[in-house]
């Protein structure tokens, strides 16, 4: 494995961001909860402490034992860390008295720094916090201030330690870039070459390693990204000993299963394409509650794949599509958040079938996994393609869903997605669809009065689906897609556009 920088998390909302800034310098990182030092192995160049909703000088505040790092190797504490360094070296930090949120200007005392090489005086900064350090300990050297802020920065002498108040990590902060950089790539002296191509090799040698001579590999496509682009990588590694399974539910949209189908064929994957629409359907036959339907889905799901995977002579390992934000271990900040909705409907399997499992995408974020998918030469349309929940238009028909109301809500959705297409929108919007609801309303067609089912378009914008707007699509556009959808689909006479976000809606209705 790669050299990397280790982030230590306090609990921060930015940490992810941290570790994607350092990631697209080429630099591999990986984030583990603030007491988890042991963490910091021989490939370990430099440390990262992250912010924190903590105050330093809460009775419970998040305190790491440092005393195999602090010294030894490159420190850097931003925020939160900054002001632990400066607390527990005998400084003092107190709660700020004026405004220390927002932007501001750094100026730098030290432009030997190397910290700020390259970094112009007066840079705009990023600041979110409460507390500040005001008083900073004896062989702390102060590097950086703003209006507000005296000690915005400093090092510790003689040894190769560094804390900021702002955060580099944040869009707002012009040159946090190039402060990182100067962190990872000159201080601790990282090379720069974690790239795509570069974890393809490595991870297609770990994979021959870890599977050699030990049987076949199984894996479920969904269509999505990330199994697709597991798929394809294992493909690279093992050749025809990985296995795909596909399964067509009946609840993927319109012609989506054929496509995405031909698409893996194209793709020179090992793959069996199993209809099991009808066994879905009668599963879900008269439940109308949301989790039921997830459940009732997820197990048909694993019954069908289980019988499949049990056909497959020698199978040994189960592939998943999992990936880095599903495993970075979270420092709870406000206690295990409750299941909202369950999103992960093939748990279970791995036990129930005795298999091992191998993850080769656990260490990437989800633009990672594309560009390592562009580098494997995945199909555009599947890197592209918005996210779909797994149980499918199930939960976005509002009720029980029946043969009829899929082929309805199918053909209405085909023209919301091809029309974003052809307008040029679809790559604007993370995701879109429409859901069929369960309320009948009048209206007139010619002369006649109809009576008949209404049916919400959504589409929003997002960056990771936790948090979302409702996209501004044209009106000239939705008055399109509606009139559309109105003329063409028997059993729909009235379409409306969902303007909620997240929170404190969900992106699906179920
Ligand atoms: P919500 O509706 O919670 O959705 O705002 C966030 C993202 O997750 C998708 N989603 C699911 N994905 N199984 C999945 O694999 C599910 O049961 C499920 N429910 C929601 C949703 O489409 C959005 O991208």
């Amino acid at each position: 494995m790669h050299e990397k920088i280790l982030i230590l998390d306090f609990g921060s909302q930015y940490t992810q961001l941290i570790a994607r800034k350092i990631r697209e310098l080429n630099v591999y990182c990986e984030i583990v909860p603030f007491n988890k030092t042991k963490a910091a192995d021989d490939k370990v160049k430099g440390v990262i402490l992250s912010g924190s909703p903590y105050s330093v000088r809460d009775y419970n505040a998040p305190f790491p034992d440092l005393k195999d790092i602090k010294g030894r190797i490159p420190l850097l504490g931003i925020c939160y860390g900054a002001q632990y360094l400066a607390h527990s070296s005998g400084g003092e930090v107190l709660p700020s008295e004026s405004r220390e949120y927002g932007r501001a200007y750094l100026n730098i005392h030290d432009i030997e720094d190397p910290l700020f090489k390259n970094v112009k005086n007066g840079t705009q900064v990023w600041m979110s916090h409460g507390d500040t350090i005001v008083n900073i300990p004896d062989n702390f050297i102060v590097t950086g201030s703003t209006s507000d802020v005296l000690n915005g920065a400093f090092r510790i002498q003689d040894e190769p330690t560094w804390g900021i108040q702002f955060h580099p990590e944040v869009y707002h902060t012009a040159e946090g870039k190039t402060i990182l950089g100067n962190f990872v790539l000159n201080i601790c002296g990282c090379r720069g070459e974690w790239t795509p191509e570069s974890f393809i090799e490595s991870t297609v040698n770990e994979i021959r390693e870890k599977t050699a001579g030990s049987g076949k590999i199984i894996l479920g496509l969904s269509g999505g990204v990330d199994s697709t682009v597991a798929a394809s990588l294992l493909n690279r590694a093992v050749g025809s000993d990985l296995i795909c399974i596909f399964v067509d539910n009946g609840l993927l949209r319109k012609n989506e299963f054929r496509k995405v189908l031909d698409s893996y064929i194209g793709m020179g994957l090992n793959v069996r394409g199993i209809d099991a629409s009808d066994l879905f359907l009668s599963r879900l036959k008269g439940i109308s509650e949301p989790e039921a339907k997830r459940k009732a889905i997820g197990s048909a799901f694993i019954e069908v794949f289980e019988a499949e995977a049990l056909k497959i002579q020698g199978a040994e390992w189960l592939a998943q599509g999992t990936i880095y934000p599903d495993v970075i271990e979270s420092v709870s900040v406000n206690g295990p958040s409750a299941t909202i909705k369950s999103h992960h409907n093939v748990g279970g399997l791995p036990e129930k079938m005795n298999l091992k499992v191998i993850e080769p995408l656990r260490l990437l974020f989800k633009d990672e996994v594309r560009k390592v998918g562009k580098a494997l030469n995945v199909p555009e349309t599947i890197l592209n393609r918005h996210p779909f929940p797994g149980p499918g238009l199930a939960i976005r028909i509002l009720g029980d869903v029946t043969p009829d109301k899929l082929s309805i809500l199918k053909e209405a959705d085909d023209i919301f997605i091809e029309n974003l297409r052809k307008h040029s929108l679809y790559d604007q919007v993370w995701q879109a669809g429409v859901i069929l609801l369960p309320v009948q309303s009048v209206g007139v067609m010619g002369d006649e009065r109809t009576y008949e089912n209404a049916v919400v378009l959504r589409a929003v914008t997002s960056t990771d689906g936790m948090t979302a707007d409702f996209a501004h699509l044209p009106h000239d556009f939705l008055g399109l897609v509606a009139n559309e959808i109105i003329n063409r689909v028997k059993g729909i006479n009235r379409v409306v556009f969902d303007i909620s976000s997240k929170p404190p809606s969900t992106i699906e209705w179920e």
